[in-house]
């Protein structure tokens, strides 16, 4: 790493790129149409909204505040636009069936939930099909700024708001495509690199300055900061780089990457599938 920045641990990053190793639990609850999701159908479960507490809606509320007071600023059009279209409030924990009425008709999206981590090919099916896993659960106060553990906030609110963009749509469900066929670890690991530094931690160039898209930004107010203060070295985007530049998830990010437009990633994801695999 060129940073000697440290930090004890990444804002948690829910269902990003899957751990391999990992497996989420199968005692869940089957609600999607698993017909369709022949490998992760055993993953999803209900979202219980009706018991989540009211300090459980408090923290949410805590967190959206003081996210949205930044991001109001720093994060891209996109984000923003999407937060609206998909009807999330600040003072309660999102109803996905309520998120996924706004969401669906727009670009065939949902926020489907999931038990936890998936395993790889669970997850590259689910972004085929234009379901984002999504976890339930929602950090507790003693772990505001940093959970170990997927949580809705950072799925929902760091995520699923882009995913009401047309071409980020577009894009997030092809990477999906290209991941299910691969089978080199190699090229699953470079595939990874380009979920992180543009699902995760992209930033775009809007009016001469650079917008947060990344979900790892838009929910991480220590990430956000980072970035704000010109913490790391913005690179344009270039998907040959992008697929090289090895990463760390427990320091502040060095290298950004930034596009001009959102179709860049959709044409990388492109020239990835015919570079890979
Ligand atoms: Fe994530």
């Amino acid at each position: 790493m060129t940073t000697g920045v440290k930090k004890k641990a990444p804002e948690k990053f829910g269902n990003q790129f899957p751990d391999q190793k990992a497996a989420a639990s199968r005692t869940a609850v089957e609600v999607d149409s698993t017909s369709s999701l022949p490998i992760a159908g055993s993953y999803l479960i209900q979202q219980d909204w009706p018991a989540y507490t009211p300090e459980q809606h408090a923290i949410w509320a805590d967190l959206v505040r003081r996210r949205l007071a930044q991001l109001r600023q720093h994060a891209c059009r996109e984000y923003l636009e999407g937060h609206e279209l998909i009807g999330l409030r600040e003072d309660s924990i999102p109803n996905l069936a309520e998120v996924n009425a706004r969401l669906e008709p727009r670009t065939g999206w949902r926020a489907t939930p999931v038990s936890g981590f998936l395993p790889a090919d669970a997850f590259f099916e689910m972004l085929a099909a234009r379901k984002f896993p999504t976890t339930t659960y929602l950090r507790s106060r003693e772990a505001f700024d940093y959970t170990p553990e997927p949580d809705i906030f950072h799925d929902v609110f760091g995520h699923v708001p882009m995913h009401a963009h047309a071409v980020f749509a577009d894009f997030l469900e092809h990477y999906g495509r290209v991941c299910a066929v691969l089978t080199s670890p190699e090229d699953l690991e470079r595939m990874g690199r380009l979920f992180w530094f543009t699902v995760e931690f992209g930033v775009i160039r809007q009016q001469g300055t650079i917008k947060l898209y990344g979900s790892g930004l838009i929910s991480s107010q220590g990430e956000s900061d980072y970035v704000v203060k010109g913490g790391p070295e913005i690179r344009d985007f270039n998907l040959e780089q992008v697929l090289e530049q090895r990463f760390s998830t427990s320091e502040m990010q060095p290298v950004l990457y930034a596009v001009e437009s959102f179709d860049e990633i959709y044409h990388a994801a492109q020239q990835a599938e015919s570079r890979l695999g």
